[in-house]
């Protein structure tokens, strides 16, 4: 498989930094327990059936499937070389034979077989993929999936809502840097607008029988889910503060003081916050 290299990709963080691996490792864990188990609600997978994960990053949703399925095959791509490093490290201390990485990048056609997938997985991928480079990955998932196999879509549509001026002040910054970047399909930057756009690529691309949900949870103060939100959140807003102020959003020290006041309101008792994901996955229309 071709080597993609770090440097020239379009994802929101660098894919290279430990701190993103790690909340990248966290965000898995809990993602995954809200949306209930990693293959929950989806058509069931014969034994030897193949699976990818596009953009798997440090392995998180593929080392659940391949420990909870041993008979599927999995194998998980992404760009950042310290992410499937780490990924391959998992799948031997946990004996997984069938979790297959490979450093991949995704917004490029992909080093893999036509017909050779039963599913594709792809999830969070809002800030990797510019809103006009979606429609080639999905007609690549057509060429390399099986007749009769489905691609799942998984995004957020926005950031939690909340009720606290602060955390609300800063995500609308953050919702405005990432729509002017090309991210999401909202015509003004509001939202992403990810939970219309994802049938609607889905069905662009000639899927068929599409199914769409979505999984809401609740992030405020005393909920089990609060510190894990919280965490996200941290990492994440100072990470994201380069391109705010690239974008003339904010000046670095009001920049600082509302990260401050956020974080403030996210330790509060008060605070609330719901933040949904969205899933669409449809089945594949192939002609031969
Ligand atoms: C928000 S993370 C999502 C990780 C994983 N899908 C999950 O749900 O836990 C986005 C991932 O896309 C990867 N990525 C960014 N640009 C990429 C590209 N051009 N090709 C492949 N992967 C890329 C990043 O390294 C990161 O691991």
């Amino acid at each position: 498989m071709e080597r993609a290299s770090s440097q020239e990709n379009s994802y929101i963080f660098d894919t290279e930094s430990a701190v993103e691996m790690a909340r990248l490792i966290d965000q898995a864990r809990f993602m995954n327990r809200e949306i209930g188990g990693a293959l929950t609600g989806l058509p069931e997978l014969a034994p030897n059936s193949h699976v990818l994960d596009l953009g798997c990053g440090p392995g998180g949703w593929v080392l659940d499937v391949a420990f909870e399925y041993p008979d599927i095959t999995i194998t998980g791509i992404d760009i950042s070389e310290i992410m499937v490093a780490y990924a391959q490290a998992r799948t031997r201390t946990q004996k997984l034979s069938n979790a297959i990485f490979a450093v991949m990048d995704i917004t490029k056609p992909l080093d893999l077989p036509d017909n050779s997938f039963d599913m594709i997985n792809a999830r969070l991928l809002t800030g990797v993929l510019k809103r006009e480079t979606w429609s080639s990955l999905i007609d690549e998932c057509t060429r390399i999936l099986r007749s009769g196999g489905f691609l799942c879509l998984t995004e957020g549509n926005e950031f939690g809502i909340s009720m606290s001026p602060a955390y609300e002040e800063l995500t609308g910054y953050i919702m405005q840097a990432t729509w002017r970047v090309g991210y999401g399909f909202s015509p003004h930057g509001r939202n992403w607008a990810m939970a219309p756009a994802l049938p609607y690529l889905l069905r662009r691309g000639g899927y068929r029988d599409i199914h769409l949900n979505s999984y809401i949870t609740d992030y405020s103060a005393h909920t089990p889910a609060w510190i894990d939100y919280y965490r996200n959140n941290e990492t994440i807003f100072l990470q994201i503060k380069p391109l705010l102020l690239a974008f003339n959003l904010l000046t670095s020290e009001a920049f600082d003081q509302l990260y401050q006041r956020a974080l403030i309101e996210m330790n509060s008792s008060e605070f609330t916050c719901v933040a949904q994901a969205i899933r669409a996955w449809g089945y594949v229309s192939k002609n031969s």
